[in-house]
């Protein structure tokens, strides 16, 4: 039990009342300026996922994740700069992981007639941004999703898109690349799978052709 205790701590945390802030989207938008440099504008990730996507992340899982960078039990130097204590008290915490959280990606652009007298390439432009699109990861689709859908779908939801009160990533429509660095992390333990669990890494049972067959899967999610 004593194991739950610091992530009982940290909900409360971030959760409004224990701040006495309500959640502002201003400041949220504010603060995402900063953040996307490397995650774009609408958190959409960049680089091939060298930059992961944050659009639609449940809010406490981003939190999480910023408070472990924050305190150096997540290695992320290329965060660090942005994340200290001085530059990102508790309450910017809560704004920017809500903001984020409430950024909807569409899985393909609209059709529009690009002729027509009031096509507006701008907004086009925008709308393209806001396009999340995995390419087709290698790998065998039916076995991926029969393997997924067994032994992760209870925790990161039966479509890959995580689970907003589990508060667990999704899977589906991140950069598979991302993916397969988490992987190595998690194997390694330098990052800590099932908080409740620590010593269970859930992914040591699996070859890289099982979990490449599973990313193959969760690529087309979005198609
Ligand atoms: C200089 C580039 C840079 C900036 C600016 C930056 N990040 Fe990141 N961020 C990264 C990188 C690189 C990773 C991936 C680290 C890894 O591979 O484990 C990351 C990972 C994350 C993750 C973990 C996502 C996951 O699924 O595991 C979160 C959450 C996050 N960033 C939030 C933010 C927020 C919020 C901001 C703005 C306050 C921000 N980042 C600014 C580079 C950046
Ligand atoms: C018991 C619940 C549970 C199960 C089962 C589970 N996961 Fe996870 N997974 C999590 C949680 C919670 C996190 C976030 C960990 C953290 O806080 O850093 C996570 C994170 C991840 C990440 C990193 C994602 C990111 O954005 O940082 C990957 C990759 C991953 N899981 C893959 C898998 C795969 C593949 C399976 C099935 C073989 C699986 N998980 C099964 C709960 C689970």
């Amino acid at each position: 039990m004593h194991l739950k205790l610091p992530f009982l701590i940290l909900f409360s945390l971030i959760s409004t009342h224990a701040l006495g802030v309500e959640y502002d989207p201003g400041i949220g938008e504010e603060i995402n300026e900063v953040c996307a440099g490397c995650h774009g504008e609408f958190g959409q990730g960049g680089k091939e996922g060298e930059y992961p996507r944050l659009a639609g992340m449940p809010a406490l899982f981003i939190a999480q994740q910023l408070e472990l960078f924050r305190d150096r039990k997540r290695p992320n130097l290329a965060m660090i700069e942005y994340i200290d204590e001085r530059q990102m008290p508790a309450e910017d915490i809560l704004h920017i992981s809500h903001y984020l959280a409430g950024l909807k990606l569409n899985t393909r652009l609209p059709a529009v007639d690009e002729t027509a007298d009031d096509f507006d390439a701008y907004a086009r432009l925008l709308e393209s941004k806001k396009l999340m699109q995995i390419p087709r990861a290698e790998g065998d689709i039916e076995t991926g999703e029969k393997l997924y859908k067994k032994e992760c779908a209870s925790c990161h939801g039966s479509d890959g898109y995580g689970d907003e009160k589990k508060v667990v990533p999704m899977l589906a429509g991140q950069y598979t690349d991302y993916l397969w660095r988490q992987v190595e992390k998690l194997r390694n333990r330098i990052r800590i799978h099932d908080v409740d669990d620590p010593k269970d890494e859930l992914l040591d049972a699996f070859t890289d052709a099982e979990l490449a067959d599973m990313f193959a899967w969760l690529s087309t999610a979005d198609d």
